[in-house]
């Protein structure tokens, strides 16, 4: 008998490692012969530690499984896969939060155990990398500008463009960067594909260096992941000893070398030019482009910077062509989301669709609704530069061009919350706030505006010449989008903007509203 207890983080947060031991007892006193795997989450985040259990149906689930249940589970049947207990959910593949999702890059997430190089080749893994070692460069960045991937960090440039500048530049030492500092609020996606698919960025990142001609690679992991660190470092040498990693790549004159570096707890150094400071040993202060990464990156080398979620789905496109990739999504935004629900959430979890899904039916129809079971009033995507975005927006179709029209940024697929008790004066300041603490420093509109920021919208909050001052914000916003270096000062008005237009009476001096 096979069961399976997830290992990821958010499972682990919930007591997996215990509810495992738990199972592993009940099935020892009672003589029976049970396989634990530990594989990767679903992402099904509010059902878990989601215990599963092998039937010839496919696999059923329950959850979520504390360690105090298991011995009513295993009573009622757990180890035939019986689904006569009250956290039996069926067949784990017909769960409806996991049945309308279309998973090309989650495909394999909670299914396989993470480190199995066997689980992971047997559903075509490596596939794409077989593919990619029978092509020259030119045609697999082609493959990839057919696809349509747009970078998932959040900018959404042309993958395929991008790649095409590295393999350009003249021959010589080029590097791949994983971004895999992932910063923003609400979000997991990356942590997911690292700590349970983590041969799939492997192997997307080994896709890369052959297209442009790159040998090594390095993954820029966020010290807040301990997990991940341990599980990139142990597939990286399970892929080096079998051949999918390091000289001779699968028997062939082409090499990939792969290593992991920590960052240390700044957001900015998810930008990429301060990441690659970092990489180099320094402090993580942006670099003014150009010079674009691209041509003058890590080392002063050519150098292509991509997140996790990107690679992640190159793997997909050189396996089953680029066009089977393109055939998701709309408009200029092909291929699939991961959407991560997060907040003020009933459902919160990891939600892979193709671009075009209304923001309402996510919310919705998978994530239930508020926790709370009180009205949502504000939904943040894209991170904390991201809009707040008031009801008159939540039937937009998700796709970048389309969120583009009105003020509204993807980012990185992070949706947070918030129920009718936010105070949405309080939002903004905390966005200037935020700004304040993860500034580099190095230009003036960020370094300082987000300091008066937060001193502005104070006296606006305490009914200081409130008019005044609001149009002083106003000022100052535009001068921080319109002067800033980089994202962070540049977006950091998006959150505080959206207040002033959609929540204009959480603005008001406080006393006031009280009264
Ligand atoms: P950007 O628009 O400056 O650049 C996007 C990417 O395209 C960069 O890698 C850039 O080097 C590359 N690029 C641009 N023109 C190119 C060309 N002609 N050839 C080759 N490459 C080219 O945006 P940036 O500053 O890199 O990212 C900002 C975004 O980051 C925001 O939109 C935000 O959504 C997102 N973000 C994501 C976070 C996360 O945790 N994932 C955190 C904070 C922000
Ligand atoms: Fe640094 Fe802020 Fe300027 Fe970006 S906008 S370069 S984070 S000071």
């Amino acid at each position: 008998i096979t069961v399976y207890v997830p290992s990821d983080t958010t499972a682990r947060a919930l007591q997996a490692d215990r509810v495992a031991e738990h199972i592993a007892r009940a099935a020892a006193s009672r003589s029976v012969d049970v396989r634990i795997v530990r594989n990767g989450s679903r992402g099904l985040f509010w059902l878990e530690p989601l215990v599963e259990v092998d039937t010839p149906d496919g696999r059923a689930a329950f959850g979520p499984v504390t360690p105090g249940a298991v011995d009513s589970l295993v009573e009622s049947g757990l180890f035939d896969g019986r689904q006569d207990h009250e956290l039996a959910l069926g067949l784990t593949e017909e769960i409806a939060y996991l049945k309308q999702q279309q998973r090309l890059t989650f495909s394999r997430i909670g299914i396989i155990d993470p480190l199995s190089l066997e689980d992971y080749t047997s559903l075509r893994g490596f596939h794409g990398l077989r593919a990619a070692l029978a092509r020259d460069g030119q045609s697999i960045v082609d493959e990839v500008k057919t696809s349509g991937l747009r970078g998932r960090g959040g900018a959404a440039f042309p993958t395929g463009i991008k790649w095409q500048t590295v393999h350009d530049e003249a021959p010589g030492q080029k590097y791949i960067v994983c971004n895999a500092d992932e910063g923003d609020s609400g979000t997991f996606a990356d942590r997911l594909v690292m700590e349970c698919d983590p041969y799939m960025l492997i192997e997307g990142m080994t896709i890369a260096g052959l297209a442009v001609g790159a040998d090594q690679g390095y993954i820029y992991l966020r010290s807040e992941y301990p997990l991940a660190h341990t599980i990139l470092n142990d597939a990286i040498a399970r892929a080096c000893e079998a051949g999918y990693l390091g000289d001779n790549l699968l028997g062939t004159d082409k090499a990939f070398h792969l290593e992991v570096r920590l960052g240390a707890g700044a957001y900015i150094c998810g930008e990429e030019t301060s990441l690659l400071e970092s990489l180099e040993g320094r402090r993580g202060l942006v670099r003014a482009k150009p010079p674009l990464p691209a041509i003058e990156g890590l080392f002063g080398r050519p150098t292509v910077v991509n997140n996790v979620l990107s690679f992640a789905a190159v793997p997909f496109i050189l396996d089953q062509g680029g066009q089977a990739y393109a055939d998701y999504g709309m408009g200029r935004s092909r291929g699939t989301l991961a959407i991560q629900l997060a907040g003020n959430v009933k459902r919160g979890g990891l939600v892979e669709l193709a671009f075009g899904t209304s923001l309402l039916s996510l919310m919705e129809d998978f994530g239930g609704g508020t926790l709370s079971g009180r009205p949502l009033k504000a939904v943040q995507v894209g991170g904390p530069l991201g809009a707040y975005l008031p009801e008159s927006q939540w039937d937009n179709p998700l796709d970048y061009e389309g969120f583009a029209a009105f003020g509204g940024v993807v980012g990185h697929g992070g949706v947070v919350m918030f129920d009718d008790t936010v105070d949405m004066g309080d939002q903004a300041r905390f966005a200037m706030e935020f700004c304040t603490v993860e500034s580099c420093g190095k230009c003036t509109p960020c370094r300082i505006g987000a300091v008066r920021g937060v001193e502005v919208i104070d006296r606006i909050r305490a009914g200081e010449n409130a008019d005044m001052n609001l149009t002083l914000l106003g000022e100052l916003c535009e001068t921080m989008v319109d002067g800033s270096l980089c994202a962070m000062g540049g977006m950091t008005p998006f959150p505080v903007q959206s207040v002033m237009e959609h929540f204009p009476d959480d603005l008001t001096p406080r006393h006031a509203r009280v009264a």
